[in-house]
């Protein structure tokens, strides 16, 4: 019996999808392209799907979606047929995946128009995902700092940032950090002299010499005290998991530790370093199958490091891990 059919014999537990279910909403960035978002966004779900969870997958990377291929599946609705009115509900691009507990939706790689939607047509897409009755829903976002990116991300609870021990990604994953934060500072700001300035530090190279969260808060607090107070307090509401994939060494483990640090020192931001992940051959070998590296090397290094994010991840004690594929 292969992992799948093992998997399909287990029973389903918990899977009733009533409103009172507890939503966790997770979403996958981090700025650089090619990093393994789409990767983890896959093997994540597997995991929760595995321990028994209702997850839904979506493809947010809109225009350059891939993630049906990973997981083998070739989706005859997605997303576009939303997007385009095609379809009148958001469930009608909603399929099931051959693993047990584990939907998919498919990005719209047939629709290049939509990689840049309007506000309000993104929002409302948004608002119809987080809808939906799952116990998980896992978004992977495309790469880059797009305010596409930056929205999803911060529609989630948890937003986990994927970065590799290259310099341009640690530098992109910094940037992202940075523009998240404070877009996210201007959608709650109520001073349009505030929302201003935000707009103004969003450039690196910007005049007022705002370089850092930080420095955005001391130059706040001097045109509006209860502005800077209310930044302060979402500087202190925002931590993102962080996730160090493709690791070979052990300085590259530690520096989830250090971008830990910089961001506290330099940013006011905590965030939270869940993991790290090896480079290793079987992921190359999973992607090639089209299959999700959990299902096809289930006792993989990278397999597991991944279970371990995720059980860091996890809030609830209750989730145990019975990792039944490797038994
Ligand atoms: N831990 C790893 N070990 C080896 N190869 C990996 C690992 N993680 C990812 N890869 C490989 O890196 C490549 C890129 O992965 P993936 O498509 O998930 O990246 P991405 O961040 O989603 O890219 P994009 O920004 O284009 O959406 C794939 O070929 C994948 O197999
Ligand atoms: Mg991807």
């Amino acid at each position: 019996m292969d992992n799948l059919e093992l998997f399909k014999t287990l029973p389903l537990p918990g899977i009733e999808t009533g409103s009172d279910v507890i939503k966790e909403i997770w979403a996958i960035g981090g700025g650089k392209g090619g990093t393994g978002k789409t990767f983890l966004s896959t093997n994540l779900g597997v995991t929760l799907a595995r321990a028994g969870k209702r997850v839904l997958l979506v493809d947010a990377d809109l225009g350059c979606a891939n993630l049906h291929t990973c997981l083998g599946v070739n989706p005859k609705v997605t997303l576009s047929d939303f997007v385009q009115g095609k379809v009148n509900k958001i469930e009608e691009v909603l399929v099931e995946t051959e693993i047990p507990n584990l939907a998919l939706i498919s990005g719209a790689y047939d629709y290049l128009e939509i990689s840049n939607p309007k506000y309000t047509q993104k929002m409302k897409f948004i608002r119809k995902i987080h809808d939906l009755n799952f116990e998980y829903i896992i978004l992977d976002l495309g790469a880059g700092t797009s305010f596409t990116n930056l929205d999803f991300f911060l529609s989630a609870n948890m937003g986990i940032l994927n970065v590799i021990p290259e310099p341009t990604s640690i530098e992109n994953t910094y940037r992202f950090i940075k523009s998240t934060f404070y877009r996210r500072f201007k959608k709650v700001a109520r001073d349009p002299e505030v929302k201003e300035v935000v707009t103004m530090a969003m450039d690196e190279k910007n005049r007022l010499g705002i370089r850092t969260p930080h420095d955005l808060i001391d130059y706040i607090d001097t045109i509006d005290e209860k502005a800077g107070q209310m930044l302060k307090e979402t500087i202190y509401a925002f931590s993102p998991k962080l996730i160090v994939n493709q690791v070979r060494s052990k300085d590259d483990i530690t520096l989830g530790f250090s971008m830990r640090s910089s961001c506290l020192k330099y940013f006011g931001i905590k965030v939270d370093y869940v993991g790290s992940i090896e480079y290793d051959d079987h992921v190359w070998r999973a992607t090639k199958k089209k299959r999700p590296l959990l299902l096809e090397y289930p006792s993989s290094a990278a397999s597991r490091s991944i279970e371990r994010a995720v059980k860091n991840m996890l809030a609830e004690e209750e989730l145990k891990f019975d990792l039944i594929l490797r038994a």
